[in-house]
């Protein structure tokens, strides 16, 4: 009878520890993202140049979706140094021309096809620390003005965070262009 008893007291012991253990991951899951979240919409400052404006506002049903397909880029042009000209944007701030050739801001939600969907987040944090596209060695580098160097010394907690608040938002389908060189060629 004692020995059911303890039996009993054992196993309840262990279930309520459990609960407890998976209550305190899921609470932290939820704080992580709301950490990713604060450190894009604030310091991180993501929106600045991956939401695309409508005049002054963002349009937040493209949030941080990327420059949107088929509309307008501007192109730079060399003679442009000149008049003290170094970078151009698009009208909706999401497409940047220079002489370093033309980037578009890329899509950061979690569609499949054109967003995040298939990164991992292995591959978020190697891209945001090296500077290297998709994070891969022998890839070209990120174009400007995305701000690599400086994202670059966020801590792993951080950029952890960042990446599983990008899990989390609306996906949407946006097909960004890769960047174009200073002919206006694909790299
Ligand atoms: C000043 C503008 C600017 C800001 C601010 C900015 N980005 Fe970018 N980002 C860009 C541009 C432009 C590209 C496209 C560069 C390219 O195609 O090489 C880009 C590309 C990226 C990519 C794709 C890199 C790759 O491997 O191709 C990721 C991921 C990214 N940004 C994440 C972020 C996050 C997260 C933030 C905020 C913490 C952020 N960006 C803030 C301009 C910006």
């Amino acid at each position: 009878m004692r020995r059911n008893l303890l039996i009993f007291c054992l196993l309840l012991l262990s279930i309520v520890t459990i609960i407890v253990l998976n209550i305190n991951s899921v609470q932290s899951q939820s704080d992580m993202i709301q950490r990713g979240k604060y450190l894009v919409d604030t310091v991180g400052a993501c929106g600045h140049c991956h939401t695309p404006r409508a005049g002054a506002e963002y349009n937040m049903n493209r949030y941080l979706a990327g420059h949107p397909v088929n509309t307008p880029h501007p192109r730079y042009n060399f003679s442009m140094i000149q008049q003290g000209i170094f970078i151009l944007t698009s009208t909706q701030m999401t497409a940047f021309s220079g002489p370093f050739g033309t980037s578009f801001a890329s899509n950061l939600t979690p569609d499949k096809e054109t967003g995040l969907g298939e990164w991992t987040e292995e591959m978020f944090i190697q891209a945001m620390r090296t500077g290297l596209h998709q994070g891969t060695a022998g890839n070209r580098k990120i174009f400007p003005p995305m701000p690599t160097k400086h994202y670059a010394q966020m801590n792993d907690e951080d950029l952890k965070a960042i990446w599983a608040y990008l899990r989390t938002i609306k996906p949407i389908r946006n097909e960004v262009s890769p960047p174009l060189n200073s002919r206006g060629r694909p790299y």
